[in-house]
């Protein structure tokens, strides 16, 4: 009996450990993901490094193949991105620095630093979360499953998820965003990859943002510090930084304008965390 129960108990404890840390090996390992090369060397300001957030990835569209979207590598096969960045989607682009030249180059204190030329990669598969509803940005998540495997380099990696379907955001903690948007509203696409400082807030300060209030747990509320996301940053990650592996907390999904006094709504991957997991293949 007493066997029987304590076999019992391993089951059980084995289903809820495999439920709060789920792992998949079609994901980035752990070993490797979410580091940069940007982290290994001291900086003098804040502006974005050639070889800095590498998982960023440019979402292109039929009609002009302008960016309208961001999103983020998370293993050599998918890009996760908001749901909403999907119709007449046609491509990705990934290594990309300045979108204004096809090889970018930088000078810093150790001379001049080259990318390699920017990759583009088609479209096998969107997979929208099938309960995506446009209004109200409720589950407004999707995965890219990319034509063929992205080969790594130091301007192309992939980004970590989170470990944990429970995972929480400490308050204060400094999370940043980058994306391909504007720079503000009326103003140009940016030309370099951007950085956008961000703090969690308390979700009322988005007390009376458009967004599904029964699944209030699914959303962030967070404000942009000085550079700012805008039109052609939906989809864009909205990253943390533990002991420099870089982890993927959020989906940019709404913003009500431009400007840093309105707060923008993140969806939160780990919310999302065994939805994603469920929707890899090899
Ligand atoms: C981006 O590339 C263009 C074209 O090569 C160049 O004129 C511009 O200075 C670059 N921008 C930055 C910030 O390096
Ligand atoms: C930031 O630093 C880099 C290298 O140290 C330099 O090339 C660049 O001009 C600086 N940018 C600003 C805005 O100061
Ligand atoms: C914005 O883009 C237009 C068209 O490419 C260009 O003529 C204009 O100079 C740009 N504005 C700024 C502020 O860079
Ligand atoms: C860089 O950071 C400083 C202080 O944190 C801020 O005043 C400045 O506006 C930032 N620059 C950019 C381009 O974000």
């Amino acid at each position: 009996m007493i066997i029987y129960l304590g076999i019992l108990c391993l089951v059980i404890s084995e289903e809820l450990s495999a439920q709060t840390t789920p792992t998949s090996n079609l994901l980035a390992p752990r070993t490797y993901c979410g580091y940069q090369h940007t982290d290994d060397y001291p900086r003098t300001n804040n502006s974005t490094s050639i070889d800095e957030f590498p998982w960023s990835v440019q979402l292109l569209y039929s009609n002009d193949k302008e960016i309208r979207c961001s999103g983020s590598l998370i293993s050599r096969r998918y890009v996760l991105t908001a749901a909403q960045c999907l119709n007449d989607l046609i491509g990705v682009q990934l290594g990309d620095y300045n979108v204004t030249s096809d090889k970018d180059c930088t000078k810093n204190q150790y001379g001049t630093e080259c990318s390699d030329p920017v990759q583009y990669f088609e479209i096998e598969e969107k997979i929208e979360h099938p309960a995506y509803i446009k209004i109200k940005s409720a589950h407004d998540i999707a995965l890219l499953r990319l034509a063929k495997d992205v080969m790594y380099s130091e301007y192309i990696r992939p980004i970590c998820l989170p470990t944990s379907p429970t995972e929480e955001l400490s308050k204060g903690k400094q999370l940043f965003t980058t994306g391909w948007g504007e720079l503000g509203e009326e103003l140009n696409q940016t030309e370099i990859k951007k950085k956008v400082e961000t703090t969690l807030l308390p979700w009322e300060k988005c007390d009376g943002m458009p967004v599904e209030l029964s699944i209030k747990e699914s959303f962030l509320c967070l404000k942009e510090k000085h550079a700012l996301t805008c039109h052609g940053d939906g989809g864009a990650p909205l990253m943390s930084s533990n002991r420099n592996q870089w982890e993927q907390v959020g989906i940019l999904v709404y913003k009500t304008t431009c400007g840093a006094k309105k707060p923008a709504i993140y969806v939160k991957v780990s919310h999302y965390i065994m939805w994603i997991i469920y929707s890899l293949r090899p």
